[in-house]
Order: structure tokens, then sequence, then C-alpha cells
């Protein structure tokens, strides 16, 4: 399997990622072609549309390089969120090169998910996993995180994407 990251404006990015019914040899390989390249592109998280496949996969590992805490999450979702919000600078694999703060991530959330050995799992956290957790998810409805910045703001991104655009193509 030979797989790319997808980047904005990427159609795939904007569809609803499909419930897995089985979790079978092909699964496991997607998860673990999906963990490497996240290492590769030293990202902390990635969903499969990222990579062109519309199944509810993530994976994320927030360790520092040299040590590793992978999570592997299979139709993971949120099941109870805290009326809390928090700001937070975010960067995304499918935004290269574009950061800025998100105002409506929740504080505190609880995601379950299936693991890949078919186990339920559970995670609560008010930690940055918490806002990871989010943009991944938000990931697998089609949504990304430049989504939700203000209008305006959402305008001077748009202005900055074709700069950065330009000046990649101008590299190339
Ligand atoms: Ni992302």
């Amino acid at each position: 399997m030979d797989f790319e990251i997808k980047v904005y404006p990427d159609p795939v990015l904007r569809k609803k990622a499909e419930d897995v019914e089985k979790i079978d040899d092909e699964i496991i390989k997607i998860l673990d072609t999906m963990r490497d390249m996240m290492y590769s592109y030293k990202g902390i998280g990635l969903a499969a549309e990222q990579i062109g496949l519309t199944k509810k996969l993530i994976v994320i590992d927030m360790m520092p390089e040299g040590t590793s805490e992978l999570i592997q999450l299979i139709n993971p979702k949120i099941v109870k969120a805290e009326d809390i919000y928090e700001e937070h600078e975010e960067g995304c694999l499918s935004v290269p090169g574009y950061y800025d703060v998100v105002k409506n991530r929740k504080k505190g959330i609880r995601v379950e998910y299936i693991d890949r050995n078919g186990n339920e799992q559970v995670i609560e956290t008010e930690d940055f996993l918490s806002v990871v957790l989010q943009h991944e998810i938000d990931h697998l409805n089609g949504t990304l995180f430049v989504d939700r910045l203000s209008p305006i703001k959402r305008g001077l991104f748009k202005k900055e994407w074709k700069k950065i655009q330009k000046e990649r193509q101008e590299k190339e």
C-alpha cells in the first residue's frame, strides 16, 4: 500500500469517515502505516482521511522523539465533554506550514474507542491530549482546525495559505 498525506483543499478531507466493522489484517496494516507516516512526518496525530481513507482510525503519539506512547484508536467517539473551553495553537499535517489558535476546544472529554486487539477502551483527559483527540476526531467528521477559526481569521488563513502554496511551488 502506497499512501501520501492529503493536503488542504483535497476533497477527501471533507468526507465523513465510516465505522470499522471488523478489525482484520487490512485494518492493522493501515494502522501501522498511519503510525509510520505520523512518525516520519513528525506529527503528533493522524486520522485515516489524511492518507485518503474514509475509515474511523486515528493514531496519536505526543511523546518527544526517542520515546513513544502510541495510541491507536478505532471508531473513537466523544461521549462526554465539559462545558469549559480552552485555547490552543494547532497545526495539521494536512495544512502544512500554518498554525493558529483554536478557541473552542472543550477542556475535559471522555472518549470511547476500540483498540487494535478489539478491546473497548476509554480515555478521560483534561490535558493537551484532549485537544489532540478533538482535532483528530474532527478529521473523521470532515472538519479541519481552520474551520474553527473566526470568520476574520479564516479569511486571513486563506490569504496566508495562498502565500504558503506559492512559496512551495517556487521551491519545486
Ligand atoms: Ni490534523
